[in-house]
Parts: C-alpha cells; structure tokens; sequence
C-alpha cells in the first residue's frame, strides 16, 4: 500500500451495475466529485447501455474503461482496486452481487472488487422478486459476512407501474453514506498520522442497532403542539455511521424532516407515546439502542378533538401529565448483552454543571453511556457541528471536541464497540472483516 498525503482527495471508485438505476449513480458521482473525491467510474458493458461512457468519463475527470484489457500497461485491474479509499458499487444489480459473492473476475469492476482493500459498499437495486430469491439472499449474506457493506433497498415505486423492496436509495443519501465511511477513515489517519486509513473495515457487521431520532410533538389539539427543535441531524448521523460499519439499524424518527438514511429501515412516529411503543417493538431484538431523540417529558393531559378557538372563552391553563421515560424503561426490560445510549442536551446555565448534570442523568436511567452535549451557541440543534462529553457506567469520560455529527457518531461508537467487544474479542470473529 504506497503512503499517502494525509490532505491528498479521498480516492473513490464507483462501480456501476446494468440496471435502470444506473442514471442515478451520475447523480452519485456528481455529489462525490463536488464535495472533492477523486473518483473512478467503473461500469460494466451492460451499465454502458443504460449511461454512455461520456457522461461518467466528463464528470468524472478520468477514462472510463470496463474491461481488463484498455490500458495494460497501468495494470489497472489491480491498481483501481488497490489504490482506492473506498468501493461503492451503485446500483449493484443481482448479477452484480453473484458475481461479487463467488470471486469472479471477467471484467474491470469484479477484478477491482477482488483487489480492493479498503471499505467496499453495495447499493443494490432491483426488483423485489429478485432481491428476495434465497439466491440473492445467500450472495449479500456471503458478502457482508466477508465485511463488505451491502445496505437493503429502499421500498418504493420500481422501474414500472409495481412498487416494492428493491428501490435504490436517494442518491444524495448514498453520497452521504460514503462520506461517512470516508470520515471515519480519514480521523483514524488524522489520529495515526498515516494518510486514509483504507484498513479500517466494517467493525459492526452482524449487530442490530435502534436509533431514536427527532423531537416528540406533544398535541393540544389537531394543529398546536408542545415541541422541541431537534432537527434528528445527530441521530441520523448516528444511523449513517452505524450502517457504514456494517450494522443493520432501525430509526425511529419523530417529525424529521431529512431525507431518509439510505440503507436503514425508518420508522415515523409523533408522540413520546407513539415513539416508546416503535422503540419498544424493535428494541426487543437489537444489541445497541441509542436514545438520540428530545422527547417531551410531559404532554397534555387531553388534547382536544377540535382547534380550540379564541371564542371558547379566555384560555385555560395547560394541565401536563408526565410521560414515560423511554430510556429507564429500557434500562429495566434490558436484553442480555444489549447496549443502552443516552443523550442528555443541555445548555447549562447559572449553577449548573453540564457534566454534574450528565452523571446524575447517567445514574438515575442506569444507561451504559451517556452523550452530554451542550446545545445552543451555534451548538447541537440543528446545526452541522457537535461537540460532546461521552460519560460510561464505568466511570469514564470521553471529551469530544467540536467536530461534525458524522465524525462526532462516529467517537461515540468507538466507544459502542469497545463495550460490545468480549475480552477475547471474538467480537472479530462476528464481524470477521478481514477476509475479503
Ligand atoms: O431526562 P432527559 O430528557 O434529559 O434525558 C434525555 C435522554 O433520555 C435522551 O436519551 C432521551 O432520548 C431519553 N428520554 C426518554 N424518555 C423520556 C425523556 C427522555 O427516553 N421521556
């Protein structure tokens, strides 16, 4: 692996498959280019017959070839593979993901695949019948057991009048998927002073998470409701992580108005209650819940049937029953080995300690962790930035600087990881991401 320059641009290749999701990798490619990827276009032959090799070669900036034999001399079936940063694949069609699973190697894009040593990730696309056939079924499973990443389809309208799992997601959120497992390489490399860190695999794969994200509106009537302005960035950055390194993961999304995280399964609720009822379902079979949403620790104790009206009289004051706290009822009802994370969002204040308040939090819902963040001040809420103290059941403390939401989910599951991990750390053993 030569060395590389720590400010050198992240070397993208993207692979695309034949199928009519195709036109949507340009898109893809545009998004990854503008936010400074060098990337290569790989298609295969039947790719080229959905989008001509001139549209990947111009917005690209690089020749675009399929098979082994254009440009011998720069032996380019392995040097694609091994000099890039990152395999994204999109759209990974079944044949795509066949070919993949069994080490084939008969055009440019499988030898690059077989080449690569970096983090490699398969947006399929297809129709439902296909993606759920046992044979595909076996090829993702041997894929993503080899520590690829293989994120499951959005549902939605297919190529024709039919709808179903198979859709490829928004292709802004699979850029931002990228990016995320780019970030995580490029802070080991900032860490280790050696340049993308294209060892950095999947260290999650196998592991189911949740992920509560948003803010809980509490309704007065049909159109007024007590709320909070968490936008659901943290959270869905979170999700993007989790999914960048292999897990499978559930958000449920109070009111989030951001596209849905390619890859995950999201789940829409509105209350505290509606959202303790999705958490609870999903929680029951995950390793790893991360409580990220504001939820209201009250809500009205009626909510009228109607818009109440300035004619209805002078208002009367609002009378407030406490909701359920989600999080110390997981606490209580905690599965064997499963992982409970906290957020609390403060903003301090005259005599309050942000941390003071963190550890009293972390004791009285007996979460494993516990992210203090301070919000407000260009800080938390809908902003990009974050900066947190990550407080553990076992005493530690974890001060993560200003930073962004996907870098700063991506600290916060550093530490998901090393509590996930047995001693013997046969944790590798699940996610066996060595081994391509
Ligand atoms: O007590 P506080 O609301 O500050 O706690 C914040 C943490 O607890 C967050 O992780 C939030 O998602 C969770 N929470 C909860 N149920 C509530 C209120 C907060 O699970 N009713």
């Amino acid at each position: 692996m030569p060395a590389a320059s720590p400010a050198r641009r992240p070397r993208v290749v993207l692979g695309v498959a034949g199928g009519i999701a195709a036109y949507k990798a340009v898109e893809v490619l545009r998004q990854l280019t503008e936010s400074g990827h060098d990337v290569r276009v790989v298609p295969t032959d039947s790719a080229l017959r959905f989008v001509g090799e001139p549209t990947w070669a111009a917005l690209s900036g690089h020749p675009v070839s399929t098979g082994v034999w254009a440009g011998a001399a720069e032996v380019a079936h392995v040097s694609l593979g091994r000099e890039a940063d990152l395999v994204l694949v999109v759209p990974a069609t079944a044949d795509l993901l066949a070919r993949a699973a069994t080490g084939r190697a008969d055009d440019l894009l499988t030898a690059t695949l077989l080449t690569a040593r970096c983090p490699v990730v398969f947006a399929p696309a297809m129709h439902t019948e296909m993606w759920e056939h046992p044979a595909t079924r076996a090829n993702v499973g041997t894929l993503r057991a080899r520590g690829c990443v293989v994120i499951d389809p959005a549902v939605g309208r297919l190529t024709g009048a039919d709808s179903g799992a198979g859709r490829l997601p928004a292709p802004a959120e699979i850029a931002a998927l990228a990016r995320a497992v780019l970030a995580r390489a490029g802070s080991a490399a900032n860490a280790n002073g050696t340049g993308l860190a294209a060892g950095l695999m999947p260290d999650l794969t196998g592991y189911r998470f949740v992920i509560s994200a948003g803010g809980t509106r509490e309704h007065l009537d049909p159109v007024r409701f007590l709320g909070n302005s968490s936008s659901g960035r943290q959270g869905y950055a979170l999700a993007r992580a989790a999914l960048s390194r292999g897990a499978r993961v559930v958000v449920v999304a109070a009111n989030v108005a951001l596209p849905e995280v390619a890859g995950a399964h999201t789940v829409r609720v509105v209350s505290a209650v509606q959202l303790r009822a999705a958490v609870h379902a999903e929680a029951a079979t995950a390793h790893v819940v991360i409580m990220a949403a504001a939820v209201a620790d009250f809500r009205p104790v009626t909510r009228a049937a109607h818009k109440i009206k300035k004619s209805d009289g002078d208002p009367e004051p609002v009378a407030l029953v406490r909701n359920p706290d989600i999080l110390a009822e997981l606490v209580a009802a905690r599965q064997p080995g499963q992982l409970l994370v906290g957020f609390a969002a403060e903003t301090g204040g005259p005599g309050a300690d942000l941390l003071d308040l963190g550890r009293e939090k972390l004791v009285r819902k007996g979460a494993d962790l516990l992210v203090v963040n301070q919000v407000g001040d260009g800080l938390g809420f809908e902003v990009e930035d974050n900066a947190a103290v990550v407080l553990g059941s076992d005493g530690t403390e974890t001060v993560i600087g200003r930073t962004s939401k996907d870098l700063l989910s991506h600290r916060v599951l550093d530490l998901v990881t090393a509590r996930l991990a047995p001693a013997d750390g046969s944790v590798i053993a699940v996610s066996d991401s060595t081994r391509r």
